[in-house]
């Protein structure tokens, strides 16, 4: 089964094309144009300036993940978009895109959680099952997992204990990880985005340099909360600058060492919160598997450390990771999501599209009318 999946929700616009089986997922393509030169002069990302440069690009880069995977519209068995959470006016572009090309072509389409996106591009990592074959379709032991899901807006904690079926055990109470790493980048006048940077400035930093708080760490609950953490680097950085009142247009005047032991500090107090709870979760919870999602997962530390204290678990359970390319926005994740929400509701989808996809054949669920973007979605 080919599945053409489109993403637009924030400042990437991606397509990507799909190969499903019983046996296996290929990814034929995964066309990721980023905007983030665009929106790094501003500190952040523009939605207006956004949905613009989807709208000029999409039909662009479609055609390039067309001619990378050797594949046609016509081909295509199931389109799949995101349809929310994220800014509206981006997802409204992937939206009427796609809608436009399954109205067209006469496909199924299915609008995709973006956040369920993230916690499936961990299928489209191969593993190697029991008999020593690569696959990453056969995971069914992988359930009940426990996903940690870490993006630029997101921080929960989430049961995942089959296909499409989630338990939110905990969340954070304001900023996101991502959001804390970006406005701590700011402060330190480090740039946008600001996961990315502090990550490499903390490589040549002592973490133990600042005694930074870490935050809920000791709550029983699974929640998380990080702007206490933001204002304690604000005050931190204005008592080793007295000149610098916090203001976003100035850059405070510290050692390039100063600014690496920053960054190593604030890495290790929110890994080290992350982690903790998601190991507990984990133990209390049973979980087979721990997984990670959202463009934070591709720091380096955090998926060091994860591996390394899931491993020190009794319980052993085995922990997934994105491979780098897929963790932070691509459309290749939102097409396994759509797959396997598909699959859910068509239990012999591969046979049942071959060849066909009108809308009698799929159903209204399925149908490009019934398709909507809607910035708040919650899906956990
Ligand atoms: O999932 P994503 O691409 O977009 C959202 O859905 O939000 O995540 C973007 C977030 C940003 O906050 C960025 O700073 C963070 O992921 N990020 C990282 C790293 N790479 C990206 N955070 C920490 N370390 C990284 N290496
Ligand atoms: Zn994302």
């Amino acid at each position: 089964m080919l599945i053409l999946g489109i993403e637009t929700s924030c400042d990437e616009t991606s397509v990507s094309v799909v190969s499903i089986s019983n046996k296996s997922i290929e990814v034929l393509s995964n066309v990721v144009s980023s905007q983030i030169k665009l929106h790094a002069k501003w500190g952040g990302v523009v939605p207006h300036l956004a949905s613009r440069e989807h709208a000029k690009n999409i039909d662009h880069v479609l055609k390039l993940a067309l001619k990378e995977s050797k594949k046609r519209v016509k081909d295509i068995d199931l389109i799949a978009v995101t349809s929310g959470p994220g800014l509206i006016g981006s997802l409204m572009v992937g939206v009427l895109f796609a809608k436009t090309l399954a109205w067209k072509y006469n496909k199924p389409i299915v609008g995709v959680n973006h956040m369920e996106g993230h916690v499936y591009s961990n299928w489209l990592t191969p593993i190697t099952n029991d008999k020593g074959q690569i696959s990453n379709i056969k995971k069914e032991k992988i359930f009940p997992a426990l996903c940690l899901v870490v993006s630029g807006g997101h921080t929960q904690l989430v049961l995942m204990t089959g296909h499409g079926r989630y338990k939110l055990l905990g969340e954070t109470l304001d900023d996101a990880a991502g959001e804390a790493f970006d406005k701590i980048a700011r402060i330190l006048g480090l740039g946008y985005p600001g996961g990315p940077i502090i990550s490499k400035y903390a490589e040549k930093g002592n973490p133990k340099a600042f005694a930074l708080p870490r935050p809920m760490l000791k709550h029983k609950n699974y929640n998380f909360s990080f702007s206490g953490l933001k204002t304690s680097v604000l005050y931190l950085v204005r008592d080793l600058d007295k000149n610098f009142q916090g203001s976003t247009l100035k850059i405070p005047r510290l050692s390039l060492r100063v600014k690496h032991d920053i960054a190593a500090s604030v890495q290790a107090a929110i890994v080290e919160v992350l982690v903790a709870k998601t190991l507990r979760a984990a133990k209390e919870y049973k979980a087979k598997t721990i997984m990670l999602a959202g463009g934070v997962s591709a720091n380096h530390l955090l998926r060091k450390t994860l591996i390394e204290s899931a491993e020190l678990l009794d319980t052993k359970p085995s922990t997934l990771i994105p491979s780098l390319e897929y963790t932070t926005d691509n459309a290749a994740m939102i097409a396994a999501a759509g797959y396997f929400n598909y699959l859910k509701n068509n239990p012999d989808a591969s046979k049942k599209l071959k060849g066909r996809g009108s809308d009698q054949s799929v159903g209204e669920k399925y149908s490009w009318r019934s398709i909507q973007a809607d910035a708040n979605w919650e899906i956990f």
